[in-house]
């Protein structure tokens, strides 16, 4: 069989030239969903997928992007007044460019070939580590080193106000933060976190059910926009909070009445959701993984019923999970509407959970599921050419 040239090779066909190379990693969430935007607590790990850039320096103030998994060009000029989203991929990379120009990190231009291993669509920030990788990239090639806190803001940002996906900063945030063998307990209005061991007996176990609903992204805006309610109509009550991180369960429920049903559910969900990663954090410390995996359970039975961004397949797929053995905890990860889940399994049963659960869903769906064992990895870094 013909060996698939490397990235370096691929690059000097493409743009001639020796490259740099950066790799930014995938990640997946253990607990704490949509808590991110409410300046609350989430507990994410990085992943061993990653989204790979490989740039040199040009000339003149153009980008000049390819992409391996769309086999697609684009262009963007540094120095042109407007620069108007395209819809595809490349307004993450675009993005993320004019976002550190805005900062004041004047950039050069550059050739990027980009090439990405996270499953897109599975919840697993495939656009953060696009969003992360290039961000690198470009900061280096063009001298400056920001702040890793900095870039991640900047990176969400891009997200934010180019692509148009009002997304919290996790993602981001993990994908330059990430520990090997460590989840990250994120304070996402600090914007600090305590790496907390992922012990050797116990496999992150990703399952992709292999469908996106279309809701996926009009929904989660909608979802932030009940939380800012929410805060809103409690504020008039509580005067001094800011965020739902600021609301207790016992003011919450006290408050009811100046919410909605659907608002409070949310709300409700919110608050409970922070408690559970405070919990779990002191489940990991120590050492009780049982009560880890009981948080887990309530968090999907929370984004299920209250704020409602499961889907039928998602919920099928933790059912299934419970089904096997050596399962401590399984729930949905990430935005919702399809993607993926997380199981923690006990890692001398982490090959029959893969298999059994491969069987159980296809029987079930007739959809083939990517499931993979993973560790949690190191966040972003420049790659040394002798590693390629
Ligand atoms: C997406 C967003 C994150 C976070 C999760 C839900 O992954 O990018 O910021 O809000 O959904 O927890």
């Amino acid at each position: 069989m013909m060996r698939r040239p490397t990235i370096l090779e691929r690059f000097r066909a493409r743009f001639g030239g020796d490259p740099r190379v950066y790799r930014a990693p995938g990640r997946v969430n253990l607990i704490g969903e949509h808590t991110d935007y409410n300046d609350g607590f989430a507990m994410p790990a990085a992943i061993e997928f990653y989204c790979w850039v490989a740039v040199s320096t040009r000339e003149d103030r153009k980008l000049s992007i390819y992409s391996e998994e769309f086999s697609a060009a684009a262009d963007a000029d540094l120095d042109s007044a407007s620069h108007q989203p395209s819809k595809t991929w490349s307004d993450y990379p675009v993005g993320v460019a004019l976002q550190l120009e805005q900062a004041g990190f004047r950039l050069r231009g550059a050739n990027l070939l980009i090439e990405s291993e996270v499953p897109m669509g599975a919840g697993l920030s495939s656009s953060a580590a696009i969003e992360v990788a290039t961000a690198l990239a470009l900061a280096d090639q063009s001298g400056w080193s920001p702040d890793r806190v900095r870039l991640a803001q900047l990176c969400q940002k891009a997200e934010n106000e180019f692509v148009g996906a009002r997304v919290g900063i996790m993602d981001q945030f993990v994908s330059l933060h990430g520990q090997e063998d460590h989840a990250l307990m994120l304070d996402c209005r600090a914007l600090t976190f305590e790496s907390l061991l992922i012990p050797d007996s116990v496999k992150l176990v990703i399952s992709n059910t292999m469908v996106k609903h279309e809701l996926a992204s009009s929904e989660y805006n909608r979802r932030r926009a009940d939380c800012e309610e929410a805060v809103r109509r409690l504020a008039e009550v509580l005067p001094g909070i800011r965020a739902l991180r600021d609301v207790s369960l016992e003011q919450l429920e006290r408050h009811q009445d100046v919410l909605s049903e659907v608002i409070y559910k949310r709300a409700l969900h919110i608050v409970t959701e922070n408690a559970r990663v405070l919990d779990s954090a002191e489940a990991l410390r120590s050492g009780d993984i049982a009560r880890f995996g009981m948080r887990m359970a309530e968090s999907h039975r929370s984004l299920r019923d209250l704020y409602e961004v499961s889907c039928r397949e998602l919920d099928l797929m933790v059912d299934l999970a419970y089904q096997q053995r050596g399962v401590f905890g399984a729930r949905m990860t990430g935005g919702g509407f399809g993607g993926a889940t997380i199981n923690l399994v006990d890692a001398r049963y982490a090959g029959e959970f893969k298999e059994k659960m491969a069987k159980a869903y296809q029987k079930e769906t007739g959809l083939v599921p990517q499931i993979y064992i993973c560790k949690p990895a190191e966040g972003a870094s420049p790659v040394s050419s002798s590693d390629l």
